[in-house]
This record gives C-alpha cells, structure tokens and sequence, in this order.
C-alpha cells in the first residue's frame, strides 16, 4: 500500500470514528438463499468461477526452489504446481498421460516427477521422458504426451493459477488495480509458518462472508477480537470483482498525534482483499493470514477450508515461534471456534427451506459486493463497474 493510500484510508477512518458512522451500499440487498443450498446454482458457480478465473496458490514462499511443488484437488481440473530449474513456475493438470493418476499430492519437493501408479517419468517442465515397457505403447509419441500445461503467473511474492487449459491470465485486468496495494506488501520475502485445512459442514461463500463486515464483532465476538476493533465501522473499496474491507483497531487513535508521513494504516487495522473468487487475505499488521475454501463433494453445503499464516521473517527463536503460535491460535479460535461455527448453523436453516431470502444491511458493503460479484460472474455479466459508496 502507497503512502498516499495509508492517509487517504486514516482519514477516512478517522472521519468515521468523530462522526460515528461506517462506509455504506447504496441500498439493502436481498440475498437469495439458494445460492448457498442449490446443486444447480453451485454446478454453474464451479463451471464458472472455479475454472475461468485465477485462483491464489499462496506466496511464492510455498515453492521456493526449483522441485517444489504444490498440488490442489478442489477447482475444476486437478492442479500441480511446480518450479523449475530455471525458477520459473508452471501448473499442469495433474493427471498422468497413461491413465490419469495424479503425479503428486499436497506439497514437497522431487528432482523428477514418477507415477505412482505404472511409472511414467516426467521432468519439472512437465515433458514426459520414460515410458516404462514402451513397446507396449507402439506408434505414442512421447513428445506428444507432456503434461498438460495451466496458465499460470507468479507476481509480487503470489502464486496464480487458472484452472483450464484453454483460458489465459492476464493478473492486471483481474485485480483491476488491486495489484498496486499488494505489490507494496514485499510478499516475495514472506516465510510460510503454518497452515490448517478444515472441512465444514458450510456452502464455500460462507466462510468467505464472515470476513466482509464488522457489525457482528460486538456480539458473536464480544469475548475474543470485539475490544480491540471500532464496532460497525469499515472501509470498503472494490477493485471490479474483488474488493478491500478494513477494519479499524481502536489503536488508530495514536496516528492523530503522528506526522501523516508516518501514518501506517495497516499496522491499526485488520485488512480484508477479497481476491475473487475464492481467497480471503488478511493483512493483520504485522502478519498475514489466508483463507481459500473450495466447495467439497460437489455439495452446496460443504467446504474445504485452507489457512495459512505467513510472517515477514523466518521465525527461528522460541520467542517467535511462541508469538506466532499465539497469533496462530486467536485466528483458528476467532474464526472456527466463532465465525465458522455460526455459519454452519446458519447453513442448517437455510437448507430448511422456510425462507427465499435474506438481508444484506447498508453498513455490510463489502459483503454486499462479493455477493454481487458472484452472481454476476455467474451469469456472465461484465465485470462489476466501480460504484460510488462512500
Ligand atoms: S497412470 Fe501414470 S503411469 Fe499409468
Ligand atoms: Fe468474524
């Protein structure tokens, strides 16, 4: 985030604590409930947003050398990420050209790449070079027969990846000037200090909405994060499809004594990017913590949920180690324990069918835009133009 980002938001912030209000919608929203409960309307949000749109991977740090790779089963086709002696990153769909075994699970690093399952080698780039018995296999060209390549990018410390082979990523008209905010960060020399998966009995965006407002802090979170943050107060900013959601730490107040030159707005927030579809990215100050969640089973009422914490530096002592597990700890219990734990409730009556809608409150903006978002992807309207809602 630029200098100039850091006090226009402090002064908006600011604005709101003196005058007791909050970034607003234009109007109410009536949420319908089917697109949490509805095999068809989850069918054509995965045709859509799981399989034309780039997902975050994580940072960069995930695969740091070349052998490393990652592997993710959840978005439309099966993905393997790998970098490559040169350092360059590429994502394949992670099918064996024999018969379709995956050739890696979850993360870790291999010189070449080896079938579980009859032995085929490929290297790093994704070429097929063994073929075990290949007279067997007479007439099949093995240049013909390399790993199918995924559009992929790494940018500024992250790791995208869209999930079909036909499409191309362009990161730029994605972010819609997101990029900017996320290039100040210096992710590229972020370490991966932990990550959690969790499978919940919850539609994938429900997770997802519990980041994009602050007026249930003073209520479900009153014994845990609620002292700590300004009640019913954020900042919201889209970026086309994606958007920013700040919330404000009480200890904002010390910047009115600061030079705005110093002012450093992150460190007195808790800041939300909402990276579509499906990645919460919390920028916690001095921290940051990702949420991306996939649907599960091709349930509308199941979710898979990955968190990954990541720190500026390689936490090396036990002081480090015993702070970060600390951070670690107050998110998994603030968000699982509290905010997950609600929205599976909250799954259960609308699965009852008893109502068509719900309410999305003028101070729930940011919610407000992710819901619209979605639909409009969905349904193949043009992206989401920039609306006035300050
Ligand atoms: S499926 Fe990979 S070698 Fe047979
Ligand atoms: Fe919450």
């Amino acid at each position: 985030m630029k200098q100039a980002t850091h006090i226009s938001l402090t002064q908006r912030a600011l604005a709101h604590i003196d005058a007791g209000t909050t970034d607003l919608s234009p109007e109410v929203i009536r949420n319908a409930v089917a697109s949490y409960t509805d095999n068809n309307w989850l069918q054509r949000e995965q045709d859509t947003l799981f399989r034309s749109y780039p997902l975050f991977m994580g940072l960069s740090c995930r695969i740091p050398d070349p052998g490393d790779y990652l592997s993710e089963d959840f978005a439309a086709v099966p993905i393997l990420m790998i970098r490559g002696d040169d350092g360059q990153v590429r994502a394949f769909v992670n099918m064996c050209r024999h018969r379709g075994a995956p050739l890696a699970k979850n993360c870790g690093n291999k010189a070449n790449f080896t079938c579980p399952y009859h032995a085929w080698r490929y290297n790093k780039q994704g070429k097929l070079q063994v073929i075990p018995d290949q007279d067997s296999f007479p007439g099949i060209d093995k240049g013909a027969h390399s790993l199918i390549p995924l559009p992929c990018a790494e940018q500024d410390g992250m790791l995208w990846v869209i999930p079909n082979p036909d499409a191309t990523i362009n990161l730029a008209e994605h972010l819609c000037g997101m990029d900017e905010d996320l290039a100040n960060y210096d992710l590229a020399r972020y370490s991966h200090y932990e990550g959690r998966v969790l499978e919940r009995r919850a539609n994938w965006k429900m997770p997802i909405d519990t980041f994009l407002e602050a007026y249930h802090f003073a209520t479900l979170h009153r014994d845990s994060v609620a002292s700590i943050f300004h009640q019913n107060l954020c900042l919201f900013d889209d970026f086309g499809l994606n958007l920013r959601e700040a919330v404000v730490r009480k200890s904002i107040k010390h910047l009115r004594e600061q030079d705005q030159s110093e002012w450093d707005f992150v460190r007195h927030t808790a800041i939300s990017y909402q990276l579509f579809p499906n990645t919460v990215f919390v920028m916690q100050g001095d921290h940051l913590e990702t949420w991306r969640i996939f649907p599960l089973r091709n349930q509308p009422d199941q979710c898979i949920i990955y968190f990954d914490c990541y720190v500026p530096e390689p936490a090396v002592t036990a002081k480090a180690r015993k702070y970060w597990d600390a951070n670690v700890a107050l998110a998994i219990r603030t968000v699982d324990t509290e905010d997950i734990a609600m929205q599976i409730d909250i799954e259960r009556s609308y699965l009852s069918g008893v109502v068509d809608h719900v309410l999305i409150g003028r101070n729930e903006p940011a919610l407000a835009h992710f819901q619209m978002s979605v639909e409009r992807a969905v349904r193949g309207e043009n992206p989401v133009e920039r609306e006035t809602t300050k």
